[in-house]
């Protein structure tokens, strides 16, 4: 296939795209596309991708200059300027995680890596580990136009992803587009599409042709021949689920929609990071006692993952972010753990309960010192009365 580079050229506030040899190709790059293209003097060359979709990617002007003329020495190819850029700013991007986000750097990169390709990802986890905030800090990191839709909220899928029909007088029956579908429209758009797992499954065969890069098209309606809208050249879908876990109102996820996607698992944090998270939220509180905090959330879920394990869930991140800032908020261990931790614990079969075992593990260090300035002097003797 010969090479196709083409220069944009404005005329008026049109911005056509030609060849070297003066053929036209605007109608068949959008708007935005040439647009930028222009703006930062590049050329664009017609590339092919996945599924024989047709792209035009930024090249150097050079290479439009160079077009009519056939190359040979092989020698002098480049990395071409535009990889390298992107090499760039995934390998530099690290940097754009907000320090507040704990993810290993490999983890982010993949993730900024999959949005700069135009891929769609899916962050899996259990609950309260970080997966929406992940998806929302590379929506920030990145430079490009973005939408939030939190499919677990929606009661009425074809009318959050598609739209409503109304009816007037004056225009009789109409159409009015959801805000889902302007956002398709928009090109190199980042869609969060938030809670995918507990979304209606009329949402996920809604979502199934959107997502799919082979057809990258809405259906405006069931019947077939009915209108449909195309998804916008460069938009990048970032989905969330909690899969894997005991989350119970998660329902099974279809695995024709969980295969466009490419899976992200978010880590659950070791003692260690928790600790560092608790001390970078929390510089206040005494450093001793958020460390108990991370140890038990850590036993937690070590304890829920092993077989012979005594509970059947660990504590969250999240929950332990929320224990701990009662802590800061001078509530004592025991009692901020009365309110955030023991009701998800089931408190059937007594001495046997999952919290009987949960109260034992908090007592341990409530009670050995780890949590001194939690009592006044008078309590602390008393408690090495009773030991
Ligand atoms: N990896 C993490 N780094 C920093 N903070 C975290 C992390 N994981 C959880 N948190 C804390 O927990 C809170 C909840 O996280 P988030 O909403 O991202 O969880 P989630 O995985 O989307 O949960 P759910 O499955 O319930 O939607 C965050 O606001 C943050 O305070
Ligand atoms: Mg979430």
């Amino acid at each position: 296939m010969n090479k196709v580079i083409v220069k944009i050229e404005k005329s008026g506030n049109r911005y056509n795209a030609f060849d070297s040899n003066g053929e036209k190709f605007t109608s068949m790059i959008s708007t935005s596309t040439r647009k930028k293209a222009y703006l930062s003097g590049m050329a664009l060359e017609k590339r092919e991708g996945k599924n024989n979709r047709t792209y035009w990617w930024k090249v150097n002007m050079s290479e439009f200059e160079g077009s009519s003329v056939p190359e040979f020495d092989v020698s002098s190819i480049e990395v071409p300027s535009d990889h390298a850029e992107v090499l760039n700013f995934i390998h530099d991007s690290y940097k754009l995680k907000p320090k507040g986000l704990v993810m290993k750097e490999l983890k982010w990169k993949y993730l900024v890596r999959g949005a700069v390709r135009g891929k769609s990802l899916l962050m899996t986890g259990p609950a309260g580990c970080g997966k929406t905030m992940a998806a929302k800090s590379l929506v920030n990191a990145l430079d490009r136009p973005d939408f939030y839709f939190n499919l677990g909220a929606t009661q009425d899928p074809r009318s959050s992803l598609i739209g409503n029909t109304h009816f007037n007088k004056e225009k009789g029956t109409y159409f009015s587009p959801s805000l889902f579908v302007k956002a398709i429209q928009t090109p190199d758009a980042v869609i969060l599409l938030d809670e995918l797992s507990r979304a209606h499954p009329d949402a996920w065969n809604i979502l199934m042709t959107v997502l799919d890069s082979g057809q990258r098209y809405l259906r405006l309606d069931e019947a077939d021949g009915a209108e449909t809208v195309n998804v916008a050249e460069g938009v990048t879908f970032v989905a969330t689920a909690n899969i894997g876990n005991e989350y119970t109102s998660t329902r099974v996820m279809d695995k024709a929609l969980m295969d466009r996607f490419i899976i992200v698992e978010m880590d659950v944090l070791n003692d260690e990071e928790e600790h560092g998270l608790l001390t970078y939220m929390f510089p206040h509180v005494d450093t001793e006692v958020l460390k108990s905090v991370a140890e038990i959330s850590h036993l937690t879920r070590t304890e829920s993952k092993s077989d012979a394990g005594k509970i059947s869930t660990g504590i969250s991140t999240r929950t332990s972010v929320e224990l701990t800032g009662l802590l800061y908020d001078g509530f004592g261990l025991d009692e901020a753990a009365e309110v955030t931790i023991y009701p998800q614990y089931s408190d059937d079969g007594g001495v046997d309960s999952e919290r009987t075992f949960i109260k034992q593990l908090v007592q341990k260090y409530v009670s050995d010192g780890s949590s001194d300035d939690l009592f006044n002097e008078d309590e602390i003797e008393s408690n090495n009365v009773g030991a």
